[in-house]
């Protein structure tokens, strides 16, 4: 199995792995090689954006020895297979100089070649996957070198993405928001209400304000951008950890540079335990926290999102740097 995580997070994937008892054999800056084949890959995991399952590698030195390779594991892994709809066909590469272009080269022989073969079938593809979590077939070519590739039929997906920037935005915490709001398949909707701890310069709040819903923004740093002066939001110089809302909120935002277990049994655990959200979305900056056994807390099963919210998602997301995100909601009471 190849897991890819952010360039530079490969050895917390490694070590998150490690935990679930798969051993890593190569690693390089966004990618690792984990010894894992069969049909029930390791799911939920923070650290890993994606995984290619049983992989097939391929070593040429041209790109029409690459691109033919390729067709040829095609045509051996679809033999039986139909293609009715548009199916995803996907062509990426490690963080090396030039490879992403070494990719997007044989991916264009690959499909040329496809295409006077099996027409209808090439004119199918598509180099989209769902950006939510999701198990999917179709074709994935990951490029570690110029001359060597990984291929596998089948991608877990873990719901991390690239999301587009908004020029009203005040900061690039927008980013995150969006990016976990994509991650939980929900968003604020209109008329809901928002409370968002440490929210200035106001990023996340105008998130959920662009959508309608209502926000109380808790900071005492100044909005900014399009959160300052928005009628959807209030703005309250407030302690975020002293703030009790009056009822519950249908959200709760939280994205404050505290200690990370401050943040989890100060603010996430009051607030959950009280019901005093149905949402949350959560940032929590590792610091000097040890990442790792930060995760083995918050997976505790005795933990309060076990407890409170067990279906949380708990991700290094795209627009992450060194901080994790915690998407969830409560089942009803
Ligand atoms: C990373 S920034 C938040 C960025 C914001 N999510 C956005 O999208 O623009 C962290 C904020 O937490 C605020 N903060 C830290 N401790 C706080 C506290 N105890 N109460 C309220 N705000 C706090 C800081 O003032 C800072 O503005």
């Amino acid at each position: 199995m190849i897991a890819r995580s952010q360039p530079g997070y490969e050895d917390l994937l490694r070590g998150e792995l490690a935990r679930l008892g798969a051993a890593t054999t190569e690693s390089a800056p966004g990618w690792l090689r984990v010894l894992h084949t069969g049909d029930n890959p390791p799911s939920d995991l923070c650290f890993a954006h994606r995984l290619l399952l049983n992989p097939a590698e391929i070593y040429a030195i041209t790109v029409n020895g690459l691109a033919q390779d390729l067709l040829n594991f095609f045509l051996e892994t679809s033999r039986d297979e139909r293609f009715d709809a548009p199916w995803p066909c996907l062509f990426e590469a490690a963080a090396v100089d030039g490879l992403a272009r070494r990719a997007a080269t044989v991916d264009g022989v690959f499909l040329a070649q496809l295409k006077k073969r099996l027409s209808r079938v090439a004119r199918l593809a598509v180099p989209v996957v769902p950006g939510t979590p999701a198990r999917v077939r179709g074709f994935f070519v990951f490029f570690t070198d110029f001359g060597r590739a990984f291929v596998a039929r089948e991608i877990l997906l873990n719901g991390q993405r690239r999301m587009a920037d908004d020029p009203l935005a005040p900061s690039r915490s927008y980013l995150k928001i969006e990016e976990a709001f994509n991650l939980l398949g929900r968003a604020p909707a209109p008329g809901e209400t928002v409370i968002d701890l440490g929210a200035a310069p106001g990023g996340w709040s105008y998130a959920a304000a662009k959508r309608g819903a209502k926000v109380a923004a808790i900071d005492n740093g100044p909005l900014k951008g399009g959160a300052l002066g928005h009628p959807a939001i209030t703005h309250l110089r407030e302690d975020a950890f002293a703030h009790r809302p009056r009822q519950a909120a249908d959200w709760l935002l939280c994205d404050l540079v505290e200690e990370p277990h401050h943040v989890l049994e100060n603010i996430v655990r009051p607030w959950l335990e009280n019901r005093w959200c149905r949402r949350f979305v959560v940032n929590l900056k590792f610091g000097r926290v040890d990442p790792l056994a930060l995760l083995d807390t918050l997976r505790a099963p005795g933990g309060v999102l076990g407890k409170r919210a067990p279906g949380t998602r708990i991700r290094h997301l795209h627009h992450d740097r060194e901080e994790l995100t915690l998407a969830g909601e409560l089942p009803p009471a």
